[in-house]
């Protein structure tokens, strides 16, 4: 591994505002970071964190947390919230697989999935964050009015994710196939992620579905 990528591995679990899976967190620790009652937005495979970054300054009265299993990159959005004395974001390191160790039944309000992995084989389809071996987690940790944001430029997982909606009987809340550039009316959709802005610069189209259970 790079020295770079393993020094940041090193640094990121001793930031305040980042937790290791591997340390057993519970939610308990985070509302004790946070020190507020107010609800939690997740974000899953959060990349750099750039996406939890930018939300949790446009909605100071919720908390956000990014999680990714790679440390190295949640090593920028932590570092930014931490040097812009941000207060309602915190990141987890580890895979959504084990979402449920740390949260308890339905204690996060809104699940934000961008520009997951589309693992194309059909043989790695459980892998798909949106997946119905996921969704099932998800409703565990989620409340009963809780949403579910999914953005991708890839066809073949959002057709994917529509099946497992209808199959499962999900409320789809919004939807659209073709998300606008320009299309303030939701800060969720507006702002673009870091995957986001690299597929659109290559004229990708853009996909977006919020849904509950
Ligand atoms: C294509 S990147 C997108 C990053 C970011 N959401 C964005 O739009 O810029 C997908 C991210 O999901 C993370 N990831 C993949 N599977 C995961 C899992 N099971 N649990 C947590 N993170 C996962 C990867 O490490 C990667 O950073």
């Amino acid at each position: 591994m790079p020295r770079k990528k393993l020094i940041k591995i090193n640094e990121v679990n001793s930031f305040p505002n980042v937790f290791n899976l591997s340390e057993n967190p519970t939610e308990k620790d985070f509302r004790s970071y946070f020190n507020n009652e107010n609800k939690i937005v997740l974000e899953i495979g959060c990349g750099h964190g750039d996406y939890t970054y930018n939300l949790a300054q446009h909605f100071p009265d919720k908390n956000f947390i990014g999680m990714d299993v790679k440390g190295s990159r949640i090593h920028a959005g932590a570092t930014s919230v931490l040097e812009n004395k941000i207060n309602n974001a915190a990141f987890l390191v580890g895979r959504a697989e084990k979402l449920n160790q740390v949260f308890e039944n339905k204690s996060i309000s809104e699940i934000l999935i961008p520009f997951p992995d589309p693992h194309v084989r059909r043989k790695s389809e459980n892998r798909r964050l949106v997946s119905e071996y996921f969704l099932k987690i998800y409703k565990e940790i989620l409340t009963d009015e809780g949403k579910i944001h999914f953005k991708t430029d890839n066809d073949l997982l959002f057709d994917f994710s529509l099946n497992v909606i209808s199959k499962l009987n999900l409320k789809i809340h919004f939807l659209v196939n073709d998300l606008q550039i320009n299309d303030e009316s939701d800060i969720y959709r507006s702002i673009q992620t870091r995957y986001e802005k690299h597929y659109r610069k290559d004229g990708r189209i853009i996909k977006y579905v919020c849904f509950g259970f």
